[in-house]
Formats: C-alpha cells, structure tokens, sequence
C-alpha cells in the first residue's frame, strides 16, 4: 500500500515537475518583451502611409489624370527590383485615388496576383469572384467571362483600375493576349472607361510584350523603381519599429545597422527580416532590447544575395545552360558540369539552337562561376585524372532562375 502511494506520489510530483519546467521553457514565447505586433513584418503587411517615394507617387499620379474625367482610362507598368515597394507603392495608390475621388467618380480597384493565377481564365475568374462571388464562372470560357466583367462593371456604374501584380508569370505562361483583351474591352463595344490597367514585375515585361499590346500601354506609362538607398530603408526602418515594437526596445544604433546590412540589396523585405528575427532572438535571451549582436546573428541566417540582374546580361549560350542548371537544381543539391552539358543539349533542343562545343560551354560556366550565379567544386578523387567538376547554387533559388531565364531567352535569341 505504502509502495503504491509513493508511485502515485512520485508519479504526480514528477509531473508536476515537468508541467513547471514546460511553462518555463515557453515562457519567452508571446511575452511581447519586444515584439508587440509580429504581423507587422510580414511581407504583405502595408503600412497606412508608406515612407518616402514621394516623387514616384507623383508620377504614378500623373499616369492617371484622366481618371477624373466620367471615360478616362489610364494605363500603367511598375517595374522594379524585389524589395523596391512595388506593391506596396500601387496598393496604397489605388487605396488613395479612390478615396479621392469620392463624389466625382466611383471607382474599385483589384488586386490580382499572377503568380497564383498565372493564365487567362483564372485571372478573369478571380476578377469576378471579386465583384460578384454568386456568379456562375465554371466551364465558362475566358472570353465569355471578359464580357460578363464589362456589363458587371458598367451595370454598376463604376470604374475598375485592375492590378495584375507578377505579371510576368502570366505573360511566360499564357503570353499577352488576355491584355490584349483587356486594353481592348471598349473596343468595338458601345462603351468607354471601363477599365484601367496597373502591371507590375520585376522583369522590364514591356519588352516581351507584342506591339499591338505596347502601343495601347503607351511607352510613356512606365514607372521604374530602384531599390532602396541606405537612408530609404532607414526611413522604413523606423516606421516598422514604432509599429510593431516595444518602446524603447530598439535604439537608433540598430536601426542604423538593419538599414546599412539591407542596404547591401536594396530590398525592403531585409529590413522586415532583420527587424522580425533580431527581435525574436532578444526576446528569446529574456532580453526587453535589442542588441547589435541579434542583428548580426540574424544576418548570418539570411541567404547572401547576388546581383541576380547578372542573369539577363548573359549571352544566349549562356543562358540555355543554366536553364538546365537551374531545372535540375530544383531536385537536387549539385550537379556535375558532365550532366550540366547534356541537359543544355536537351534545352537546345528545346529551343531549336545548335549546341556550342564543349570548350564553350566549359567557358560559360566558368563565367557563371564568376559572377557567384553558381558555385563550382572538383571533388578530391585521388590519382588526379579525370576530376569532377560539380556545381550547386548557394546564393539563389533555382526555381527563381529558371522564371528569370525563362522569361528572357526568346527574346535573347531573337536578337
Ligand atoms: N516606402 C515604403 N514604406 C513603407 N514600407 C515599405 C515601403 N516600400 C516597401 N515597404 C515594405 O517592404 C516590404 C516589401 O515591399 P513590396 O511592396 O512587397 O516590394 P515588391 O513588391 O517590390 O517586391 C513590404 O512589407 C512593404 O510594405
Ligand atoms: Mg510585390
């Protein structure tokens, strides 16, 4: 009986224990020490007012004067590096000429994602889930739905600035004829001011565009945004930290060494990330500040960035051969430079060019090497002959290169 009430006693007292110990550990979790507000450095997060920008919101602005007239349209084509506030930039345009034009005109804008809807039919499905969630849009053709937008538009007496954000995943996937359809949607139709159009990519997509698309964009609609300067991301540092963290808990020393750390690849997405992880490993230590330190962990976690605007210098050759680089670096860790020239020869083949010879491709990827596209490494066989080159790439995601190439290489061999 004794023995059984000591089991119970130890058995409890153990659990107890643990209970104590679990609390413990997790007691750093949520404790808001520093982070008040995490989804503040998400990436979709967008500020009320975004920070500086000031003379791109002004030209952006200016594409859409006409906006105020009753059958103004405007048309417009964001490009920029990742990071550079593209969206963020148009969402909170959109967001404010709307407002403003209260009274005058009413206008909706939608914000479509062409990398989650990346061909014709689902783009103009998601356009009318948008208006009008009950319509029956299953089995219904693209251009069937295309009208259905244009009477639900005008039946509702509004005018729609449509964004199609990533556009270049539509162009690559389904080409540019569902533009063509929209820049068109007046046409031959009785009406006027339907809608305006916002592209925005990362990629100089006017250039992969036919012309009877460019000439209703118009060349003069084009807003290019840098990335960011030091002082830029500072700026949008600053707000990030009043938003979504204790008072108090990050200094102007650390924001100074987030903005000079992101300031490497001019993306605003670093500020976010710097920010998130430095506070979290502060908390984590039951710290309620921010040390230098925390930053500088959480930059080592952080994949490096390459320049990767080297991808669209390459020559075509080039080009073709990290394309089956890239593919396969989707599956695997490395490749051996062997593999590397057959899987060029079935791109080649692919695309219809003649194959260069093994010298030059053994050059291009010396090249690519160079430029830190990829990284290169001979294993250490011993007895020296016949040493295997292998190549792997650390500092970019495949997948990303392969969308850059392949976005770029028709037009490449055109040339
Ligand atoms: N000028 C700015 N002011 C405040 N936040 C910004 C600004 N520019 C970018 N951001 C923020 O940085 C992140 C990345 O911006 P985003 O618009 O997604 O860039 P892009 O679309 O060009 O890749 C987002 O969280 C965004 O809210
Ligand atoms: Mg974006």
């Amino acid at each position: 009986m004794i023995f059984a009430i000591d089991i119970a006693r130890m058995f409890n007292n153990g659990r107890q224990e643990r209970d104590s110990d679990m609390a413990d550990y997790l007691d750093r979790i949520g404790s808001g020490l520093v982070l008040t507000r995490p989804e503040v450095f998400g990436f979709d997060y967008i500020p009320d007012e975004i920070v500086g920008r000031e003379d791109e919101k002004r030209e952006l602005a200016s594409m859409f004067i006409g906006l105020a007239h009753r059958e103004g349209t405007a048309r417009a084509v964001v490009t920029g590096p990742v990071g550079s506030g593209k969206t963020a930039l148009v969402k909170t345009f959109c967001r404010d000429i709307i407002r403003h034009l209260v009274g005058k005109r009413d206008v909706m804008s939608v914000h479509i994602n062409c990398r989650n809807a990346n061909t014709a039919t689902r783009v103009v499905q998601r356009i009318i889930q948008h208006m009008d969630k009950g319509h029956p849009h299953r089995g219904l053709a693209a251009d069937e739905l295309l009208s259905s937008i244009r009477r639900l538009i005008q039946s509702s007496n509004r005018h729609m600035i449509l964004v199609l954000d990533e556009v270049d995943h539509l162009l690559r996937h389904s080409g540019d004829d569902l533009l063509y359809k929209l820049l068109r949607l007046d046409e031959d139709q009785d009406s006027i001011g339907t809608l305006s159009l916002i592209m925005i990519s990362q990629e100089q997509v006017l250039d992969l565009l036919e012309s009877a698309v460019i000439s209703r964009m118009g060349h003069s609609s084009h807003l290019r945004l840098s990335s960011y300067s030091e002082s830029g991301l500072l700026k949008i540092a600053q707000q990030r930290c009043e938003l979504g963290l204790t008072n108090g808990s990050c200094s102007e020393e650390i924001l100074g060494l987030v903005s000079q750390s992101a300031a490497a690849t001019g993306d605003a997405r670093r500020v976010m990330e710097l920010l998130e992880g430095a506070a979290k490993r502060a908390e984590s230590s039951g710290r309620g500040e921010i040390l230098p330190k925390d930053v500088q962990k959480t930059v080592l976690t952080l994949p490096t960035n390459v320049d990767s605007d080297n991808i669209i210098e390459l020559p075509s050759d080039c080009m073709l051969i990290l394309m089956g680089i890239s593919r396969r670096l989707r599956r695997s860790e490395s490749l051996t430079s062997g593999e590397a020239e057959n899987l060029y020869h079935v791109v080649c083949e692919e695309y219809d060019q003649k194959p260069k010879g093994h010298t030059t491709v053994w050059k291009h990827i010396k090249h690519m090497a160079d430029l830190d596209i990829i990284a290169t490494k001979y294993d250490n066989v011993s007895g020296g002959r016949g040493r295997t080159l292998h190549i792997s790439m650390p500092h970019m995601l495949p997948s990303d290169v392969q969308r850059r190439v392949e976005t770029f290489i028709k037009k490449r061999l055109r040339r």
